[in-house]
C-alpha cells in the first residue's frame, strides 16, 4: 500500500490587518486583555473571497511539488465559510485552477477541516483511488462574524493554506492519524441565523450571532487534543522524544501552552504564529506547516506531530514524516488582488450593521 508524501505546500494570508488597538476603537475591549487572554496581537481581514485565498495558497502548493492542476485527481477543502452553498468553492477552487480531472469535495468540520482532509485524503490514497491530492484549509471568519460580540470577534482572523499530497513508495506523508467528535456538546460553539435551522421569517435572518462557551470549550480542546496525540504515536508505536516539532491549531497562546504541559513537551517545540494572525480555523495549521518550513523548523525526515480543536466539536490529530524536501522545486509569485483598504476600513460598513441591528433589537 503506498504512502501520501507531501510535496508541496503554500500559504496565503490576506494584507489587510486588524491590530488589537483597531477592535477596541469600536468594541469594550483592550490590547491588555487580548493579549493576555489569548497572545494574539492581530489578525488579518480579506478583502475578496474564500475562494481567492485558495487559489493563490493552491498555486504555490503546486509549484512547491512542480505539478500541473491537470494533474490533480481529487480537491479536499476544508472550510465553515464557503464562498456559496451552491457550488461549492472546491469547485469554484477547481475551475479557477484549471484542474480539469479534479473531483472537489468542501469539508465543514471548522477548525479541524484540513486536518479532518489530510487524514481523508492519506487514507484515499493509501487506498489507491486517488494518486494526487490538493488538501486545502481556510477561512473568510470576519464575513461571518458578529462584530458586537466582544467575546469572539477579538478571537479569529482570515487566512487559507495548501498541500499537495501524492502517492509514494516512501514512508513518508501522514503515518498515523485519528479523527473524533464531541457531539454532544455541539452547539458549545455555534453560528446562528444562516442556513436551513433558521426561520427566513425572523429579523434576525442572516445577522449571525455566535454562541461560545470559551472556558468549555478550552478545557474540551486541550483534553481531546492530548488524547488523539498520544493516540496517534500509540498507532505509530513512537514517543514524544520521537517528536522535533509540534503544529497545532492556533486558537489561544493559553490553550498551546496547556496542550504542550500536558502532553509533556517543551514549549519550544511547539510552532506559534496565533499572535500575527488569530484564529484562522481550517487555515491554522497549513499556514502553520508553510511558515515551519520557510523558517526551516522542519528538516527531511522529521516526525511533526498536527493536533486540532473545533466547532463540532471536532478533534484530531495526526503524525507526519517529513520526507528528504524540504523546500520547493519551483517558486511562485501568485497573490491576492491589491487592496487599498485597511482591515478596520474593510469591516466599517459591517461593523454599522450590527450595531444598527441590536439597537433595533432592543427598540
Ligand atoms: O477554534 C475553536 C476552538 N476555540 C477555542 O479553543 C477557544 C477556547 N476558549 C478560549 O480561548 C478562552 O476561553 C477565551 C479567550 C474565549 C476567553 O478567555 P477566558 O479567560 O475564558 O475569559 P472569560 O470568558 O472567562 O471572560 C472573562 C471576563 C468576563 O468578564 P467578567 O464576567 O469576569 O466580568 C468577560 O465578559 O472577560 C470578559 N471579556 C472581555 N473583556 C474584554 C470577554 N471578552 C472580552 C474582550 N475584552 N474581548
Amino acid at each position: 500500500m503506498p504512502y501520501a508524501e507531501i510535496t508541496g505546500w503554500g500559504k496565503c494570508v490576506p494584507p489587510a490587518v486588524l491590530r488589537n488597538e483597531d477592535l477596541a476603537t469600536f468594541i469594550d475591549t483592550s490590547d491588555e486583555w487580548i493579549t493576555t487572554r489569548t497572545g494574539i496581537k492581530e489578525r488579518r481581514v480579506l478583502h475578496c473571497n474564500l475562494s481567492d485565498m485558495a487559489r493563490v495558497a493552491s498555486l504555490h502548493a503546486l509549484a512547491a511539488a512542480d505539478l500541473d492542476p491537470m494533474e490533480i485527481d481529487l480537491i479536499l477543502l476544508g472550510s465553515l465559510t464557503s464562498d456559496s452553498q451552491c457550488p461549492n468553492t472546491a469547485s469554484i477552487v477547481a475551475d479557477q485552477l484549471g484542474a480539469r480531472n479534479a473531483a472537489a469535495i468542501d469539508i465543514n468540520s471548522a477548525c479541524t477541516g484540513f486536518l479532518y482532509g489530510l487524514h481523508l485524503g492519506t487514507n484515499l490514497i493509501k487506498t489507491g483511488a486517488h494518486q494526487k491530492i490538493l488538501v486545502i484549509g481556510g477561512e473568510f471568519i470576519t464575513h461571518y462574524m458578529n462584530w458586537s460580540q466582544r467575546e469572539v470577534a477579538v478571537l479569529f482572523g482570515d487566512a487559507c493554506g495548501a498541500v499537495v499530497i501524492e502517492a509514494s513508495e516512501s514512508e513518508t506523508g501522514m503515518i498515523a492519524s485519528r479523527i473524533g467528535c464531541e457531539s454532544d456538546a455541539k452547539y458549545a460553539i455555534q453560528i446562528t441565523n444562516v442556513g436551513s435551522g433558521y426561520s427566513r421569517l425572523t429579523d434576525d435572518f442572516l445577522y449571525n450571532a455566535w454562541n461560545f462557551e470559551g472556558q468549555e470549550v478550552f478545557k474540551r480542546a486541550v483534553k481531546a487534543m492530548a488524547q488523539a496525540s498520544a493516540d496517534v504515536l500509540d498507532q505509530a508505536g513512537m514517543s514524544l522524544e520521537d517528536v522535533k516539532l509540534v503544529v497545532p491549531h492556533q486558537a489561544n497562546k493559553r490553550i498551546l501552552d496547556a496542550l504542550a504541559k500536558r502532553i509533556g513537551i517543551s514549549e519550544d517545540k511547539v510552532f506559534v504564529n496565533v499572535h500575527k494572525y488569530g484564529n484562522t480555523s481550517a487555515g491554522t495549521i497549513p499556514v502553520a506547516l508553510a511558515e515551519a518550513l520557510e523558517e526551516d523548523r522542519i528538516k527531511p525526515g522529521d516526525h511533526i506531530l498536527m493536533a486540532s480543536f473545533g466547532a463540532g466539536l471536532t478533534y484530531g490529530a495526526g503524525l507526519i514524516k517529513w520526507s528528504n524536501r524540504v523546500s520547493p522545486l519551483i517558486t511562485c509569485d501568485a497573490e491576492l488582488p491589491p487592496c487599498e483598504k485597511t482591515g478596520l476600513e474593510i469591516i466599517a460598513s459591517h461593523v454599522d450593521r450590527y450595531k444598527k441591528h441590536s439597537l433595533e433589537s432592543v427598540s
